[in-house]
This record gives C-alpha cells, structure tokens and sequence, in this order.
C-alpha cells in the first residue's frame, strides 16, 4: 500500500539545517495497522506530511498504491490524496463556524450532495454524535471534535488514514474511543498509520515502528 525508499528531509532555516528524516525506507501492507512511536522531534509530523503528499521530500521516493507521489503534478496529487488519504490531526483542526454536518462534508473538496449527506448521517451515528449535527466545534468536548475529525477523514472512504497524534489533546477515556474509531476502521479493510510518542494504540497494533531522530530504530 505504502512503499518509502530512502526518504529524506532536510529544513533549511535561517539558522541552519535541520535533517527531520534521515533516509527512511518502509513499506506498509494494505490492511495494517502501524503504530509510529517516537519522542517528539523524531520526525514523525514530518513523515506523515511527506506520505499525504504535502510536503515534498528531499531525497528518496514515496509511493502509495503503487502511484510515485511526488511524480505527479502537485494537482494530480491533492486529487489523489482527496480520493485516497485521510488525514487527522492532534490540534482537530474543524472550522469553527460550521457546524458537525458540514465539517464533515467541506473536506470531500466536491459539492456536497446527498450521496455525501447519507455517509455523514451514516458516520455521525457509527462514532455516537448522534444528536450533534447542528453543534459547532465550540460545543463539542475534545473527544466529539476529534471523533467528527475522523468523521471528516472518512468521508470519501480512503484507502489510508494517518494520524498524528491523534489523541494528544485527550483524556484516556477519549483517547481510547479514538482508537477504537481508527481500529473499527482498520477492522473494515483500511490502513492506518498512527504517530504517537505514547502507547495507547499498541493493543491495536499490528506493528510499532519506533522513530528516533528521523530514522527508524531497528533496535
Ligand atoms: N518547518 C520546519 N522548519 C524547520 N525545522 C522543522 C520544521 N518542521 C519540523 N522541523 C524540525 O524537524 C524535526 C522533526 O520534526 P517533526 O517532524 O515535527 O517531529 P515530531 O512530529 O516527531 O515531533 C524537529 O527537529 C523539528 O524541529
Ligand atoms: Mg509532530
């Protein structure tokens, strides 16, 4: 599903250089639930980025569905990544001023139609908001934000699902029904990357890669 071949990133900055990945070669099997652990500045926002085709590498190749990513045209790839890569973030990252239903259906990128509708219904229920649909992210407690998040990632049904540190804003008990979000769509078929510096996933783990100063620790 996942293929990385001696991936490198280098920050250039003002100050300096800063190597965030270090030569990474990976692959990920379509159905996997892969757990990426590492300390915080390990790389891990930076691999993940680099997989959803956000962030150019500085070396290496990066293919997903046996499509090289970064050999697309930066259209061809926000179409690719649109159809087949969902994304959820540690900070939720809803638009304040849409409620449930709509920050759900906004990132198909298409007109929303009924079609698009039904599966939001369909999502609402499956991760219990259910009675939430009108409420703005302001309404909603830490864990309904990033079970609607994941709602969102969903939508257009993707192949994979990354997720950085997902749960990093939440107490345990939402934590856990996140997991189990992403675990309910990992059960269904779908592949999950899952960057942590904790170990909340591991139970659901089909692999843990551990991340160490933009390498991957064999150790
Ligand atoms: N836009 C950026 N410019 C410069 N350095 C960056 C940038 N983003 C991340 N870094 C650096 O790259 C390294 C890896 O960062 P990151 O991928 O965010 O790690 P993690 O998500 O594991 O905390 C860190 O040293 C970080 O400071
Ligand atoms: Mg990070």
């Amino acid at each position: 599903m996942l293929c990385l071949e001696n991936v490198a990133k280098i920050y250039r900055t003002r100050t300096g250089e800063v190597k965030a990945l270090d030569g990474i070669s990976l692959r990920i099997k379509e159905g996997e639930f892969a757990v990426l652990r590492g300390p915080s500045g390990s790389g891990k926002t930076t691999l993940l980025m680099t997989v959803a085709g956000m962030q150019h590498p500085t070396g290496g190749k990066v293919s997903v569905a046996q499509n090289n990513l970064y050999a697309m045209s930066a259209q061809a790839r926000a179409k690719f990544r649109a159809a087949n890569i969902g994304f959820v973030f540690q900070m939720f990252h809803l638009i304040p001023y849409l409620n449930v239903v709509e920050n759900i259906v906004l990132a198909s990128g298409a007109a929303v139609d009924k079609n698009k509708k039904v599966r939001a219904a369909e999502l609402i229920q499956q991760f219990g908001l259910t009675g939430r649909n009108l409420h703005k992210p302001a309404q909603l407690s830490a864990g309904e934000k990033q079970r609607v998040a994941i709602a969102r990632a969903l939508l257009n049904q993707p192949k994979i699902v990354l997720a950085d540190e997902p749960t990093g804003n939440l107490d345990p008990d939402n934590a856990a029904v996140v997991v189990r979000c992403l675990s309910d769509f990992h059960r269904s078929g779908g592949t999950v990357i899952f960057a942590t510096h904790g170990a909340e996933a591991e139970g659901f783990a089909d692999r843990i890669i551990h991340l160490r100063n933009g390498h991957i620790d064999q150790s």
